[in-house]
């Protein structure tokens, strides 16, 4: 039997025991602590958490989707680590934000097209109550007429009346893009489960650093209309990035939601473009502001290659961990992945 002791974002701290063989997840599940968790299988990073003392072993039979540097920094995931010895973990979520997840159906109203990759889909919750989330976090929604479940990032702001917002990006294999693009008509119902991630907008003074790529901005567009909402006045830069012109999407509301915003500053890149005006041709990357990434609360949303090198970059810029939030979104047959892993496809 070891000891564990978690120690939340705001500072709750509770101590668990863990047997031997057990995962970090599944003791502090006995112990009545619920976790952010999801696939329970190393892949989504939806609870990951960092080890600042002790020693822990992973579940030789799990993949683990946290890359070596991160592991050398001391971050694990509970659903597949073991604690070798007593372990003090710090949980990057406050304890009391947590919603819980449930079941629900949602009628498709609206399917936009937004770019040559990119839908929007807006549904409504069916039933009297609305979805309870933070803003970022992300549900997975069920393929009608399939067993396949895919996972969406919201794009409103929570408490808007029961409707749910979400970007789609349009892939020639994906179930739901086929779906979307093939069958899908307003008046479909969607059955849901969420909402789930631990990718929400933190509350504080700090300035906001968003790193968005594709339908990763999702989440970004989510947090800003909640702050427009809530009249909230920290200083922002969101930095969007598409691949190709054709993919760009979003520029007229996101132009809006800066003019909204007490300061904003939008910055927006094609990977494969010539210079034009108002854009930078280059990566998404290409946009951070070492003078910024220290002093600010930072936000990586995309695909795994653009937040591995935004999580580095920002790191020698001075970022430290505990200030980076982020979330990749991975094409993905695997239902239930998007905490790190929105598969939007
Ligand atoms: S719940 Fe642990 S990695 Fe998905």
């Amino acid at each position: 039997m070891t000891t564990i002791m978690l120690t939340f974002a705001d500072g709750d701290s509770v101590r668990i025991a863990s047997r031997s063989g057990e995962n970090i997840l599944a003791a502090a599940r006995r112990a009545g602590i619920p976790l952010s968790s999801d696939c329970e299988v190393g892949d989504c990073q939806t609870c990951r958490a960092t080890c600042v003392a002790g020693k822990v072993e992973y579940d030789e039979l799990s993949s683990i989707s946290l890359s070596r540097e991160e592991v050398e920094g001391g971050e694990i995931l509970p659903c597949v680590t073991m604690a070798a010895s007593d372990l003090e973990l710090r949980i990057p979520y406050e304890r009391t934000k947590l919603v819980p997840v449930k079941q629900f159906s949602v009628k498709v109203e609206e399917i936009k097209r937004l770019s040559g990759s990119v839908v929007a889909v807006t549904a409504r919750m069916l039933g009297l109550a609305p979805l309870r989330f933070l803003p970022g976090q992300y549900v997975h929604l069920q393929v009608p007429g399939t067993a396949e479940w895919r996972s969406y990032s919201m794009a409103n702001a929570p408490g808007e009346d029961r409707i749910l917002e979400f970007y789609v990006r349009l892939l020639d294999d994906g179930v739901m893009s086929r779906y979307l693009t093939e069958r899908a008509a307003p008046g479909d119902v969607l059955s849901g489960r969420g909402p789930q991630g631990i990718f929400y907008l933190r509350s504080g003074v700090r300035p906001l650093l968003m790193v968005a790529g594709g339908t990763g901005v999702a989440p970004m567009v989510s947090m800003l209309r909640q702050m427009i909402a809530s009249g909230e006045h920290r200083p922002v830069t969101l930095c969007f990035g598409v691949t190709e012109a054709s993919d760009l999407f979003l520029v007229e509301e996101l132009t809006a939601m800066a003019c909204s915003l007490p300061e904003c500053d939008l910055r927006i890149a094609i990977a494969r473009a010539s210079p034009r005006a108002g854009f930078h041709a280059g990566f998404v990357t290409d946009l951070i502001a070492d003078e910024k990434a220290a002093n600010s609360d930072i936000y990586l949303c995309g695909p795994p290659a653009m937040t591995d090198r935004a999580r580095a970059m920002v790191t020698e810029f001075g970022a430290v961990a505990s200030s980076i939030f982020s979330e990749r979104f991975v094409p993905s047959a695997v239902s239930g992945l998007q905490a790190s892993t929105s598969a939007n496809v």
